[in-house]
């Protein structure tokens, strides 16, 4: 097996702790050794994995070496949800809201007529080029979820195209009840009965929109029921809650046990509370390019932090609520309008996402994991934010 070694690396972000392997996320690390920073570094990269991490003039030979002239690494961004699976846009939809309309979810059946109307090579198309831009912006794993088909033919479909670019695929049957139901019983009959079947062997997750304000989106008793088949049929757990009001989404998820609950944007304090209790457990996903793009209040990121929630941050690219692929935008976002430090953020966008998918093998740079870095056009990693809106990231290709 051939072995490259990276050099030149003038920051090298690990987001390691000081032994070098443990994940760092949150308050469990004190800020100082949260980045697990090395200047000068060296990365040997052997069959797609990470080989050896150092200081530069320690590097062993390697059968090929690659300069990075001073530039910074960190590790890949793990973008832990998106919906990149949908056909047309809704850019007047967008530009509605920006002149005072609000957001209630209603535009997604919009979405959906359009993906339903695409053949098989449109769609693919569409969403490998939506995942070639996220890695040409440092992203190196994204999570993809269905939701835009919402038949039983459209959501396997959705599922199957969405498995060709990523092993972290999510059933979201349940992201509206769509327009041509009048029940919503006879709908969650077919979410969790035969849609769930042919959609499961394609999916590692599941996922429900549990929003009750949201007229087509799903109450607490609805949400649990969806939670529950998906659990049933193999699936692991994720929630969208909380995006719309102080809604039942977050005590849903805690209760499951769920990887991820998502958006987080209006939180009570006894949701914090249990947030807090399940650390370790279950990560709150924050996705403030939502918020900048439907002008709603940020969520509270200090306040999360603060009480040691696990935090990650993620795009939710999709037609209706964010179009952006830009992890570097989101993480910009989080330093200037929630709080969060530019280490913080950084954490938040690769330990956090990773740890949203329950992985340990991405998120980080350290021995055995996989190889997945980021390089940037700067000579730190706090360029980041300081440069919002510039092309700095992208992923490294070693092939
Ligand atoms: O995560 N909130 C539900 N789903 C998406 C938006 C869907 C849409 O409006 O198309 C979200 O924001
Ligand atoms: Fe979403």
């Amino acid at each position: 097996m051939s072995a490259t070694v990276v050099t030149g690396i003038g920051e090298l972000v690990t987001c390691a702790g000081s032994d070098g392997q443990t994940p760092v996320l949150g308050a469990v690390v004190p800020a100082g050794d949260r980045l697990g920073i090395v200047v000068d570094a060296a990365v040997v990269v052997e069959g797609g994995l990470v080989a050896w991490v150092g200081p530069g003039r320690a590097a062993p030979e390697a059968d090929r070496r690659v300069d990075l002239n001073g530039r910074a690494v960190v590790p890949g961004f793990v973008d832990s949800h998106s919906h990149l699976v949908f056909a047309g846009d809704r850019a007047a939809e967008f530009s509605a809201r920006m002149a005072g309309a609000a957001y209630d979810g209603g535009g997604i059946g919009e979405s959906v007529d359009a993906t339903r109307a695409a053949s098989d090579g449109e769609l693919r198309g569409l969403l490998r080029k939506r995942v070639a831009e996220m890695r040409a912006l440092g992203t190196t794993t994204v999570e993809v979820k269905s939701g835009y088909g919402l038949t039983t033919t459209d959501e396997e479909r959705s599922l199957r195209l969405a498995r060709e670019v990523t092993e972290e695929t999510t059933f979201l049957g349940a992201h509206v009840v769509p327009p041509e139901f009048d029940d919503r019983t006879a709908y969650l009959d077919l979410v969790t009965g035969p849609m769930l079947t042919a959609c499961a062997p394609h999916a590692r997750w599941v996922d429900v929109f549990c929003e009750p304000t949201a007229p087509r989106a799903f109450t607490e008793d609805e949400a649990r029921r969806v939670l529950l088949a998906g659990r049933e049929a193999g699936l692991g757990l994720r929630v969208h809650g909380n995006q719309l009001s102080s809604g039942p989404g977050v005590r849903l998820a805690v209760e499951l046990g769920a990887a991820s609950v998502d958006h987080c944007t209006y939180l009570t304090d006894a949701d914090v509370a249990a947030l807090v209790a399940v650390a370790g457990t279950t990560v709150a996903t924050l996705l403030p390019g939502v918020e900048f793009s439907t002008r709603s209040p940020y969520p509270d990121a200090r306040r999360l932090l603060d009480a040691g929630v696990d935090v990650a941050l993620a795009t939710d690219c999709n037609p209706g609520t964010c179009n952006t692929a830009s992890m570097p935008f989101v993480l910009a976002l989080a330093v200037r309008e929630m709080g969060m430090t530019a280490a913080e953020a950084l954490v938040a966008a690769t330990v956090g996402g990773a740890r949203a998918l329950r992985r340990r093998d991405i998120g980080r740079v350290a021995v055995g994991s996989r190889a997945d870095l980021a390089v940037l056009e700067a000579p730190s990693h706090d360029h980041l934010a300081y440069r919002p809106g510039m092309p700095l990231a992208r992923a490294l290709d070693l092939s």
